[in-house]
């Protein structure tokens, strides 16, 4: 399954921890790509460092207009999973959405736009109560991936990790 994610919504500027937190989040649960507006170009230099660092190639496209990016996505086969908390509860929905081929999972900053709660193929509700985009989007990762995203092998990094009951084990790649 391709996994994407969008976030959008109002007064991401300021929000850059937890912009950086769904990005990062969104590329330890699977995902391939975070796309973004107004958002601190750092966050991209952040995400580069992580991925050579611990590998893989999950990318950040700062994009003008997220509608545009929206429209283009469902031409492109992409069905549209908006996680809100007014949406049908994911212990419901979760075996459809694991069907899917091409997911775009939209997460909100502040104010959501109705017309996103109409375009989306799937509103899903992680509970019925208001939460975090950063929650929200790892539990709805890992649902629909079921947790196979953490057996997946993340290649090309300088470093990895070698889980272990205690302390840390971590392979250093780049020594001889
Ligand atoms: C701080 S919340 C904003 C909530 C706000 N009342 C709204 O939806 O307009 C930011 C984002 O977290 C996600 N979120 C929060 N609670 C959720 C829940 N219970 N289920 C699914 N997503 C949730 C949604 O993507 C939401 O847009």
């Amino acid at each position: 399954m391709k996994i994407e994610v969008l976030r959008i919504g109002q007064r991401l500027v300021r929000d850059d921890r937890v912009t950086t937190h769904v990005a990062l989040v969104s590329r330890a649960f699977g995902a391939s790509k975070i796309l973004m507006y107004d958002a601190n170009p750092e966050i991209k230099d952040t995400v580069a460092k992580v991925n050579k660092m611990w590998g893989g190639r999950f990318e950040v496209e700062i994009i003008e207009e997220w509608r545009k990016v929206l429209r283009a996505k469902k031409s492109d086969s992409y069905k549209v999973v908006h996680l809100t908390m007014y949406g049908e509860d994911i212990n419901a929905v979760q075996e459809l959405l694991r069907k899917e081929d091409k997911i775009l999972v939209v997460v909100g900053a502040e104010k959501v736009p109705r017309e996103v709660y109409d375009e989306a193929d799937y509103n899903v509700a992680v509970g019925s109560q208001p939460h975090s985009e950063i929650a929200a989007l790892a539990i709805l990762l890992d649902r629909i991936q079921d947790g196979v995203q953490f057996q997946r092998k993340v290649s090309g990094g300088r470093r990895e990790i070698v889980p272990t009951k205690k302390g840390k084990r971590v392979i250093d790649k780049t020594s001889p």
